[in-house]
């Protein structure tokens, strides 16, 4: 995926993300702060960090967030987020989750949320977020996960994709967890939110009106015949919902050896 899709497609969505109730889940927030230990005194990078909802709940916290993201718009957004919450100790700039413009052991954790699935290698961004951690640090990865079960799982991505081209693949559950296995890092916690979606309110985000409707006849036929893609895909007169299933998963740097 170039950054040009990802740039056009999240250039669009900016206000409809900083609106979404979904992206805004105060409990998600909460534990994601919580998860990441930041604190006073303490310094943390959120990657991918589209309008700055996270950065600000950590931001919240005090000692130092810095926000990075590939798409300009939510850039500015994430900054006059942070500008009109008067929180001066955030800083968020246009950078690439997969070269983070840091030094090693920068910080003391990082975060990402919903956007391992926009990226062509998870593993090699999981890996520099690993890299910017000191040892002891943590990170905390958020995402959907698809079905374990590769034909529904690859029906779920089919239909993200269609809904928002720069989609690349939500991993599933054994993927998502060696995303951290596959760097050395300890699993700390883990933890699932189901998440009830609507059609409408599902494409409202990506602001591309156009697309609803093709995805509603795809996904009331799928329903129908009994294809459910791994998230209970339900269609009830013109409704269609289905469940999203959130991972928080939480991984911890070890402490280096005393030689
Ligand atoms: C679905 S949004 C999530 C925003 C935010 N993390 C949140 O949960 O509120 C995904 C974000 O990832 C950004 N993104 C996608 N690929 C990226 C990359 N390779 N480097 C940096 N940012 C990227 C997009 O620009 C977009 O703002």
């Amino acid at each position: 995926m170039s950054n040009d899709r990802i740039v056009e497609s999240f250039a669009r969505q900016t206000l409809t993300m900083t609106a979404a109730a979904v992206f805004n889940d105060r409990d998600v927030l909460d534990a994601l702060a919580q998860a990441s230990g930041q604190a006073p005194g303490r310094r943390c990078i959120d990657v991918g960090c589209g309008p700055g909802i996270v950065v600000e709940r950590l931001a919240r916290c005090g000692g130092e967030v810095v926000g990075i993201d590939a798409t300009p718009e939510m850039v500015r957004q994430a900054q006059e987020r942070c500008r009109q919450a008067g929180l001066a100790h955030a800083r968020v700039n246009v950078a690439s989750a997969e070269t983070l413009p840091f030094p090693d052991r920068h910080f003391d954790a990082a975060v990402s949320r919903a956007t391992l699935h926009h990226v062509q290698d998870p593993f090699a961004v999981v890996a520099e977020m690993a890299r910017v951690v000191r040892p002891g640090g943590r990170l905390v990865l958020v995402d959907i996960v698809c079905s374990d079960e590769p034909a529904e799982g690859d029906l779920h991505n089919a239909l993200e994709i269609l809904r928002d081209p720069s989609h690349t693949r939500m991993l599933p559950r054994s993927e998502f967890l060696r995303l951290g296995q596959a760097q050395g890092l300890h699993p700390i916690e883990t933890r699932q939110w189901v998440q009830h979606r609507e059609l409408r309110e599902w494409v409202r985000i990506v602001n591309a009106p156009q697309r609803q409707w093709p995805l509603g006849v795809l996904m009331s036929c799928l329903a129908q015949a009994g294809r459910h893609a791994g998230i209970a895909l339900q269609c009830d007169h013109d409704t269609v919902t289905f469940d999203h299933h959130l991972w928080m998963v939480v991984l911890q740097r070890p402490d280096e050896a005393v030689p």
